[in-house]
């Protein structure tokens, strides 16, 4: 949302060398997954509808390179691009040489931190309306302690004070300013001879008061190598939708059905010789309706009355394995994976227990899954109830299946 009145311009701080990168070329065009650095919260910046202008701060050896390749020029064009300085601060004060006379507020943002977020930009812009310098920070979570003076970091320092963490923020860009606020930060910090990592610390000096707004994780600045290969993964997984996990369901099923004279017996797919069959509309194969039932209900989507109803004569005495085969091809169409299913059948007739290997291997070779996910169990129930009189065949399954997705579309 454009806030009416109020002029906004981003000034990116892209012109250091990268050093610790340790690249021939300067940090801003070291490409990203393909695309220069610098390009990414370029892209953040322009797409949001309270920036009216930016200008992009450059080594000079990249001044024309970025006007060429980054910047969208046009007549009235908001974007402009200006060589940098020896440090940062110089590198900053050169962009807001550059601000026009009509800019309120200039938000200042390093361009080696690339996963700048619109909500944050938000946090930022939101707090300015209120505070004339406001910077986003991240509260510390480790402790943080203060070495003596004077020794380098891989020489064992001493360590001089443990600082109150509860009171530390770790600071990041973005940080918005009312312009003539910190234009003139810097230019009494240059008149001072003082230099600062970031603009606040100018502003801090003057007694002004520089309110905090939380910071994004997210928002890594890449000094290292090991940075950069953080963010090429980072990109790659936002590419492929984002961040994934592994989803996991379980369903149930259960079937029941009548003993008849008239019909051979078919017992997840395998065919019984001189045993009652069973009653129903298709072949009545009360195994393979359970697992149908399971995996349904595993993915939510049912069960298999509605996906085969029994008034439709295309599934008059059909095979069910092939009912079997399409419901774990309709699953894996959205996208879920068979992790095992476990059945049992309760019958005190036939005993199972000399075909469960035949069984198993043409439910998993329906199901297309190994014969190793499949398990089939024989029960009676000594004699109890309408399986222990015999009156037909009971069958019951588990499962549980599996998908890698987005977080946010479980
Ligand atoms: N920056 C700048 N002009 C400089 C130095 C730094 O605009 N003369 C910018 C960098 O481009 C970066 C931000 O300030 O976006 C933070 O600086 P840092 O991460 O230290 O980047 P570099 O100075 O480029 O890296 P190094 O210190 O490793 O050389
Ligand atoms: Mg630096």
């Amino acid at each position: 949302m454009r806030r009416p009145g109020i002029a906004t311009t981003a000034l990116i701080a892209a012109a250091g060398r990268g050093e610790r990168l340790g690249r021939s070329e300067y940090k801003a065009f070291v490409t990203l997954a393909g695309k220069p650095l610098v390009g990414y919260a370029l892209e953040t910046l322009r797409s949001c509808p309270e920036i009216t202008g930016i200008v992009l701060v450059v080594a000079p050896p990249d001044v024309e390179r970025a006007r060429v390749s980054l910047i969208r020029s046009g007549s009235g064009s908001a974007e402009r691009v200006v060589a940098g300085g020896a440090d940062r601060m110089a590198s900053v004060r050169a962009g807001l040489a550059e601000l026009d006379a009509a800019c309120d507020m200039v938000l200042v943002h390093d361009g080696a931190r690339p996963f700048l977020a619109p909500e944050l930009i938000g946090r930022c812009l939101s707090a300015a309306a209120q505070h004339a310098a406001v910077i986003a920070a991240l509260p510390a979570s480790d402790t943080i302690k203060e070495v003596a003076a004077g020794q380098e970091p891989c020489s064992c320092p001493t360590v001089a004070a443990t600082l109150d963490r509860s009171r530390l923020w770790l600071v990041q860009t973005p940080q918005v300013f009312r312009s003539a606020l910190l234009v003139e930060a810097h230019a009494r910090a240059l008149r001072d001879g003082v230099s600062a990592t970031d603009d606040a610390s100018l502003v801090e000096r003057l007694g002004h008061p520089v309110h905090v707004v939380m910071g994004d994780p997210a928002n890594i600045k890449i000094t290292s190598p090991e940075d950069l290969a953080k963010a090429e993964s980072i990109v790659r997984s936002r590419a492929h939708g984002g961040d994934r996990e592994i989803v996991t369901r379980s369903g149930i099923g259960y079937d029941a059905h009548r003993f008849t004279e008239a019909r051979p017996l078919i017992l997840a797919g395998v065919r019984f010789e001189g045993e009652l069959g069973l009653l129903g509309h298709s072949d009545a194969d009360v195994v393979c309706h359970a697992i149908c039932d399971a995996l349904l209900g595993a993915a939510g989507a049912g069960d298999i009355g509605q996906h085969f109803p029994d008034t439709d004569p295309r599934y008059a005495g059909i095979s069910s394995l092939s009912l079997l085969a399409r419901t774990a091809a309709q699953l894996r169409e959205q996208g879920w994976k068979i992790s095992n299913v476990d059945t049992v059948v309760i019958a005190e007739a036939p005993r199972i227990a000399s075909r469960i290997p035949e069984m198993r291997r043409a439910l998993a070779q329906a199901m297309g899954i190994g014969e190793s996910q499949v398990n089939v169990k024989g029960k009676t129930t000594e004699g109890m109830g309408f399986t222990g009189r015999r009156e037909g065949i009971v069958a019951e399954a588990v499962c549980t299946v599996w998908s890698e997705r987005a977080a946010n579309q479980r």
